[in-house]
């Protein structure tokens, strides 16, 4: 057996100590190595539980460590573009949560780093590994729904995240949207042209002087004239919920939530079943597990990487213009983003 690949994780937050476990208990071949978080505590306290040698409040001491293989960016959103300009610059493989950042000249600056270096990239799009959304996409490829028409994504939270000062993470746009416009572009696999924005506020007032919203809906119209429509909404009072239908030419899909169990109690007064999983981290875990198994793979074997530096910044464009249309309320088109 080969040397396992000795991972770097920057950012030991909710996400990141989430990948730490994974990693220690369920990847194979990889193994952390070290760990940075600007908050010394963050990344000594994970160090301590995951039996990671080495940690730092300063991640240019991992890139600068000849004993790092590969970077793991799961600091708030905010700081990706930097590192990951970083990490490429410093030959490492990467994989990065999403997004990759919040402008494109940041995006372009990234991911340009990685293509000039020529180092492996993932983008942390964990929903095309999970088995109910690879099953959608599994339809289409196979043609068991002919062609697509229509793409519907819902993806609401059980509550608005409190974590970080408003600004630094991505909010509805490149925080939640960007999952489901990967989604959209992953599923009709085709180029998006158009999108049209509608968003408000109407859980937490005041977010709109940041640029915030808590709700949105998108629809996207594809150059093969498919279209997809994105829900977004942040506090959904039953909880978790991430579906998707398509409907084509031969017929339709759709996927349900995942629940703790699947038991229904049935009495007078209706049908009661557990709600969804409660968040992200319940919902998604084996999933966080198994994208990662794949860079770890796809690096050790050589393979080009599936979710890589264009699903990195197809996506971004896709949010930018939703954006852009709900602030300038009318319909985008994605050239407009790209001119700049
Ligand atoms: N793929 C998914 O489903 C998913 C889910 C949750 C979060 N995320 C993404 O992961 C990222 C982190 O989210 P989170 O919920 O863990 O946030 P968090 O606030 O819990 O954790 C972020 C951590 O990054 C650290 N950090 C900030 N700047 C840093 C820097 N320059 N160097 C090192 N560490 C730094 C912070 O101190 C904090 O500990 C976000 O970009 C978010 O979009 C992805």
């Amino acid at each position: 057996m080969i040397n396992p690949m000795n991972l770097a994780l920057i950012g030991a937050g909710t996400i990141g100590r989430m990948h730490a476990a994974n990693i220690t208990f369920g990847v194979e071949g990889a193994r952390l190595y070290g760990v940075a978080d600007v908050f010394a505590d963050a990344a000594r306290t994970c160090a301590e539980r995951y039996n990671i040698p080495r940690w730092t409040a300063d991640y240019h001491e991992l890139l600068a460590d000849p004993k790092v293989d590969a970077v793991l960016v799961a600091s708030a959103t905010s700081t990706h573009a930097d590192i990951v300009e970083a990490a490429a610059k410093a030959g490492k493989a990467i994989f990065a949560e999403k997004p990759i950042a919040k402008s494109l000249a940041d995006a372009d600056r990234a991911l340009g780093a990685v293509t000039k270096a020529g180092v492996p990239f993932q983008i942390g799009f964990q929903r095309r590994f999970d088995p109910n959304f690879a099953r959608v996409k599994q339809a289409i490829v196979k043609g068991e729904i002919g062609r697509p028409h229509i793409a519907h994504l819902v993806s609401r939270d059980p509550g608005p995240r409190t974590a970080g000062p408003v600004g630094v993470g991505g909010g509805v746009w490149f925080d939640m949207m960007i999952h489901d416009a990967d989604m959209a572009l992953w599923l009709i696999d085709d180029a998006a042209v158009e999108v049209y924005t509608q968003a408000a506020v109407l859980i937490a007032p005041g977010l709109e002087k940041y640029g915030e919203y808590d709700v949105a809906v998108v629809m996207v119209k594809f150059a093969n004239g498919a279209i997809a429509t994105i829900d977004n909404h942040t506090d959904a009072a039953y909880g978790y919920d991430q579906r998707a239908e398509v409907i084509g030419s031969a017929g339709a899909i759709s996927i349900d939530n995942t629940y703790p169990h699947n038991a229904i109690v049935s009495d007078a007064s209706g049908l009661h079943r557990a709600k969804p999983m409660p968040y992200f981290l319940e919902r998604y875990q084996a999933v966080y597990r198994d994208e990662v198994q794949h860079f770890v793979n796809d690096v050790r074997d050589g393979k080009p990487i599936a979710v890589g530096v264009k699903e990195a910044r197809d996506s971004l464009l896709l949010v930018l213009a939703a954006k852009k249309s709900h602030e300038e309320r009318r319909a985008v088109r994605i050239a407009e983003v790209t001119a700049g």
